[in-house]
């Protein structure tokens, strides 16, 4: 190589580059340097050999230690599930709510996870605080259509009512009017009749004229004093509190045309432990048997 010379005041042999008569001078690299270079090389190549390194057509190859962050959240998740579960399964097992409420600490997860899930799932129908809307049942009163204990709202919930679940709450009031077996004026007799029965004025004839098609029609659900009945899910209809409105033309409209509601069966949709917790929070918000 003609081009390399020695540099006369350092001794040092030039590369032979050269730029506007500077020229490069051929040291060697400083050997710390050089060693923390080697250093590295030989790391990434243990690296390459325990983790996921290279891309391949197909993946990636995997490392011989199998790491993937995949499986540390797995890990995690399935961690916090088991600690959850313990108490979740703990739900599973309880038959009444004073068993819950006597454990300070499980009563407290059933309300967490309850709430949560209520707010999830039910708020859109019953309302963020369950106190219902027309056609919607308020969960905070005593008022129950299908009973108001544990097993009553965790059946409920299970089962559904008039829902697509083979076990579900069933029960149909009539369409009096729509199906004709009563006419206008044998309806409006009976809307005087409820009027009467929950303790409001009323036409004393029409009520006197209803009550033998009240025995004979209403009766069997309602019961003879119009008490309701918690298993076929018909509403006391001599108290203030009323599903579907308690005006003259809602107990008509009610009459004539049936209503009918349908509430979701939740089987498909949550755990019994999660159908649990959402009996136990509704069962605390103030009317459970
Ligand atoms: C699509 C609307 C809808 C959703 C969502 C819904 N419900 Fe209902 N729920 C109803 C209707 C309508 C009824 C009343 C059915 C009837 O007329 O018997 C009802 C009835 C009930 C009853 C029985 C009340 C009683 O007086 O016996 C309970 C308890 C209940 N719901 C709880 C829940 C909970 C808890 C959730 C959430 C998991 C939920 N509901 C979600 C519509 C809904
Ligand atoms: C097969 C049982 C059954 C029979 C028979 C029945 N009902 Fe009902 N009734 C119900 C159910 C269930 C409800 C709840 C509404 C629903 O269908 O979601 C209801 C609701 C009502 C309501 C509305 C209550 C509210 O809170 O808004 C009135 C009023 C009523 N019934 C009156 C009558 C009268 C009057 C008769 C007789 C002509 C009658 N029912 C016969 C089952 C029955």
């Amino acid at each position: 190589m003609s081009d390399k010379e020695i540099d006369q005041p350092t001794g040092v042999e030039t590369t032979g580059h050269e730029w506007d008569g500077i020229k490069e001078l051929n040291n060697p690299l400083p050997r710390w340097w050089l060693i923390i270079l080697w250093i590295t090389v030989i790391w990434s190549v243990v690296y390459w050999v325990l983790m996921p390194s290279w891309p391949g057509l197909t993946g990636h190859f995997e490392g011989v230690r199998g790491h993937t962050e995949r499986a540390n959240v797995d890990a995690a998740i399935a961690a916090l599930e088991s600690q959850r579960s313990a108490e979740m399964q703990q739900l599973l097992s309880v038959s009444s709510i004073n068993e819950v409420e006597s454990d300070p600490q499980l009563l407290q997860f059933a309300m967490n996870a309850g709430a949560s899930l209520f707010g999830d799932n039910c708020a859109t129908c019953h309302g963020a605080g369950g106190q219902g809307f027309k056609g919607y049942p308020s969960l905070v009163d005593d008022a129950w259509l299908w009973g108001g204990a544990l097993d009553d709202i965790q059946k409920t919930l299970h089962h559904g009512i008039r829902s697509t679940h083979p076990e579900t709450r069933i029960s149909a009031m009539l369409a009096y009017g729509e199906t004709g077996a009563f006419d206008r004026g044998q309806i409006d007799d009976l809307v005087e009749y409820v009027m009467h029965i929950s303790g409001r004025s009323a036409n004393q004839e029409a009520v006197v004229r209803a009550a033998p098609l009240y025995a004979q029609q209403c009766v069997s659900c309602h019961g003879p004093e119009g008490m309701g009945d918690p298993s076929q899910g018909a509403p006391n209809i001599t108290d203030a509190i009323w599903l579907y409105g308690g005006e003259r033309a809602d107990i008509r409209e009610t009459i004539y045309s049936g209503r009918a509601g349908v509430m979701p069966h939740w089987t498909d949709r949550l755990t019994d432990e999660q159908i649990t917790a959402l009996a136990v929070y509704v069962h605390s918000l103030g009317g459970g048997e």
